[in-house]
């Protein structure tokens, strides 16, 4: 497929995504210490113990940064507001912050972009995870009043807000898996993190409602899981890791529950009373964010504690992550959006992929990125021919940037970055997708 806007509904936004912490350059501007800083200096935990200490310097280069939106003719900016960065200890505002994103959202708009904002892209301070972090049903309520403080300063320009960036990553790839801060691998942990992280939702949608604010939403991340062979085993593999990594948040949020084999498992671990906050955790939603990037094919792993399962390599051709190109996994998970959510609105707010891009001759070939855009906005279109209320689609990510546990290695970015020198490169995928949009 070769797209054109004509082939999307009048109005449909196409924007890119980047993240507070992954690009900013969190040194800059009184940011407090956050458990991402502290979790690359452990031993292993992050490739070459890379932080976010500089990261793109997006914090003086916004101006410039936004402009390449501008002039590739987008619609609408995907950023994060740092909680760290507006209250470096979780509760005490710090001015410069609260101004960074105060020009951050006025340069957007003056460059005619929408500002779509994430209150929560995984930079907690430290002084809420000294006190157990998501772990703790306090960082929830602390977090409500994050977002009360920043929308205060910026609500009333930006045209959407969303809660949580990836609750799945948040709770379980971070305090079960430990492949993310904390770093954690602890189920009790997790179970806690898995229900508080939903609540920190449900809290700041009530608070962000009592200050009028609208187009509130929650970002998701959605990851087809399928059995690696055709054992019933390995079919009970995939539907618990389903259970776990889709269904707990899209049942929780439409539905108010949680799916019961995943449920059976954690149980015993989680925080007493989490009932009586379903309530609060499924209220009406204005848009749902969804991010998707691959498949797992899963298989039992009963040598293996519960949830008893371990992922293996695919067939199908992989990215730099080691990730399998997968595109009718978005048009499926669209679907179950719809299904879950009726007529609430959906955005795809984050897909991408990976490459090991080099600059040569002062340009970027990646021709594989501009065929993975196109095919997934064709999953996208099929998406809409089916009824999905699909409203636009923000590429991961504008610029190359810090990939978490895998630092400046993988390369996702629309432009390439070059960290030594700071120098901007937009990629041909770049080119190709704003000729798309011109057309
Ligand atoms: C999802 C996350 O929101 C983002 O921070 C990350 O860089 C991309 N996926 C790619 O892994």
């Amino acid at each position: 497929m070769h797209p054109t806007r004509k082939d999307f509904p009048q109005g449909f936004v196409f924007g890119a995504a980047t993240a507070a912490y992954q690009i900013e350059g969190h040194r800059f501007g009184g940011a407090g210490p956050t458990h991402w800083d502290s979790f690359a200096k452990g031993p292993g935990n992050v490739v070459r113990a890379e932080d976010g200490a500089t990261a793109c310097d997006h914090y003086h280069r916004y101006e410039a940064d936004l402009d390449l939106l501008r002039e590739g003719g987008f619609d609408a900016y995907r950023f994060s507001t740092s909680w760290a960065r507006v209250m470096p200890d979780g509760r005490t505002v710090n001015p410069e912050g609260l101004d960074f994103y105060d020009r951050l959202v006025d340069a957007v708009l003056e460059r005619g972009l929408k500002p779509f904002q994430t209150l929560y892209h995984w930079e907690l301070p430290s002084a809420l995870a000294d006190r157990g972090g998501w772990a703790n049903r306090d960082t929830a309520l602390a977090f409500a009043d994050f977002s009360e403080t920043i929308s205060a300063r910026i609500g009333d320009r930006v045209a959407s807000t969303a809660t949580i960036n990836e609750p799945w990553c948040v709770a379980w790839l971070s305090h079960y898996l430990g492949h993310h801060a904390p770093g954690l691998r602890d189920i009790r942990a997790a179970a806690r993190a898995m229900h508080h992280i939903l609540l920190a939702h449900g809290l700041a949608v009530e608070r962000l409602r009592g200050m009028g604010r609208e187009e509130l939403g929650i970002v998701l991340n959605f990851e087809r899981a399928m059995p690696a062979t055709e054992a019933p085993a390995d079919a009970a593999a995939a539907d618990i890791q389903d259970q776990i990594y889709n269904r707990w948040f899209l049942e929780a949020i439409a539905h108010g529950r949680y799916p019961e084999g995943a449920l059976a498992g954690l149980a015993p671990h989680m925080p007493e009373g989490w009932q009586e906050d379903m309530a609060l955790i499924s209220q009406p939603l204005d848009w749902l964010g969804v991010n998707y990037y691959t498949r797992a094919m899963m298989q039992a792993a009963p040598d293996q504690p519960w949830p008893s399962v371990t992922a293996v390599e695919g067939p199908l051709p992989k990215t730099q992550m080691g990730w399998e190109i997968h595109p009718e996994g978005l048009h499926h998970f669209l679907l179950r959006a719809r299904d879950a959510l009726g007529a609430v609105p959906v955005y795809v707010t984050e897909n991408g992929m990976a490459r090991a891009d080099t600059l040569e001759d002062g340009a970027v070939k990646d021709p594989e990125r501009t065929a993975f855009i196109f095919d997934h906005l064709d999953a996208m279109r099929r998406a809409i021919a089916d009824g999905v209320d699909l409203r636009g689609f923000f590429y991961w990510s504008l610029l190359d940037n810090y990939e978490w546990a895998f630092g400046y290695e993988k390369r996702f970015g629309l432009v390439h970055v070059d960290f030594e020198t700071q120098a901007r490169t937009p990629k041909s995928s770049f080119h190709a997708l704003c000729a798309a949009l011109a057309r």
